[in-house]
């Protein structure tokens, strides 16, 4: 009986430090602060953009120009938002952005150009618009470009200025491809362009094929690596692998770091994607097994486990009843 309140005891503070204090330490230590010490608070706006983050940046910064035109750029987007796109007129307008769009594993500026298969899916509608009022400014990475038609979309600018036109594009994109999308699909459109996950044989240039010739498997790792120094040109540093980055981060640093990358590491190459809430679900579980596919097998393990050793303890129980029958 002593032994059963010592471990009820301990099992009581551990849980206790692990659901309440560490988390609290943590929060604590880890503060994100500006350059004057202000704390910058963290929040997911639940995958919707409309600006809020960027303006604010824009005004820490202490940069009134660029607060001006960030507001007067994200008020536009909310003005096209409200418009009411026609899908069918929009046909044609897309039919500009498959022209880099091509689903070719072709360079473009920097990267390739995402398939737009599940666009009406993955994104959220008003970023849709934004980035193709102004791809630059619509994934916060205006700062890195004095002129933001130099972002290797950044023509589409003057080539669809017209608002109701983008309402139409975008009508059409959240009608025609918006199908239902896998985890390994939205992983590819969003991510695969920057970013390999060795754990799944993928690189940049997507999921990597079986070869029967070293020789051909030589010459694909070649363009690998040449897609890669293109990715690293254009991004300044190689993006990381993500095999691992779901363990290695928390859901909070993920949701907010997707949201909006300047948020968490301020002037990061990395730009804004876009995605909406199931976009991002799906991009997490596409991450999560990657990183730990074996976790499904575990977890159909766990009961059978229990299972055992509550078994294995009775037998335990009788056998000791058993043995020590004499001594009482
Ligand atoms: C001049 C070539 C070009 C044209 C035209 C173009 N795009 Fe793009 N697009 C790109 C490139 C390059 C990228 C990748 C940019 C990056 O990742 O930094 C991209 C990225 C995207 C993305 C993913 C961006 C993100 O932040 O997640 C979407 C969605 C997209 N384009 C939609 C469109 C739509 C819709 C049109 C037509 C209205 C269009 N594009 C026209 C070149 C182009
Ligand atoms: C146009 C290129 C590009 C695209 C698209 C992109 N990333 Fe990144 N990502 C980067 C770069 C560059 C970095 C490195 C940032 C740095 O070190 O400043 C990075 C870093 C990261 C990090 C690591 C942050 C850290 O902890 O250091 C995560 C997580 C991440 N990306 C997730 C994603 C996910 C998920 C997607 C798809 C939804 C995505 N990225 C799409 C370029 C990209």
């Amino acid at each position: 009986m002593r032994e059963l309140k010592i471990a009820a005891v301990v099992v009581a503070f551990s849980l206790l430090t692990y659901y309440l204090v560490e988390p609290y330490a943590h929060h604590e230590m880890h503060k994100k602060v500006d350059a004057h010490g202000v704390e910058i608070k963290l929040e997911s706006h639940g995958f919707t953009y409309d600006g809020t983050d960027d303006i604010a940046e824009a005004e820490r910064k202490g940069d009134s120009a660029l607060v001006d035109k960030k507001k007067a750029f994200w008020a536009e987007v909310s003005e096209v938002a409200k418009l009411k796109g026609d899908a069918v007129a929009g046909e044609a307008g897309f039919a500009m952005c498959m022209g880099c769009h091509t689903g070719a594993n072709v360079n473009m500026g920097g990267v390739i150009p995402p398939s737009l298969d599940h666009a009406g899916r993955i994104y959220d509608k008003n970023y849709l618009i934004a980035l193709i009022k102004d791809p630059a400014m619509a994934s916060n990475v205006d700062h890195k470009y004095v002129d933001t038609m130099m972002h290797p979309m950044g023509s589409i600018k003057s080539m669809m200025s017209d608002n109701q036109q983008i309402a139409d594009v975008v009508a059409y994109m959240l009608e025609k491809k918006a199908a239902e999308v896998t985890p390994k699909e939205a992983f590819a459109e969003a991510c695969v362009r920057c970013h390999a996950v060795r754990y799944t044989k993928t690189t940049q240039l997507g999921e990597t094929p079986v070869f029967k010739q070293e020789k051909e498997a030589l010459a694909y790792q070649i363009k690998v690596l040449d897609e890669q120094d293109a990715v690293k040109g254009y991004m300044g540093t190689l993006p990381p692998d993500l095999s691992m980055i779901i363990r290695a981060r928390g859901e909070h640093f993920m949701e907010t770091f997707i949201e909006n990358p300047q948020g968490q590491l301020a002037g990061t190459s990395m730009p804004r994607v876009g995605l909406n809430h199931e976009g991002y679900e799906k991009v997490k579980e596409y991450l999560t097994e990657a990183g730990d596919p074996s976790k499904k097998a575990r977890e159909a393990l766990g009961p059978w486990v229990l299972g055992f050793f509550v078994i294995f303890a009775l037998l335990a129980f009788l056998w000791k009843k058993y043995q020590w029958r004499e001594l009482h």
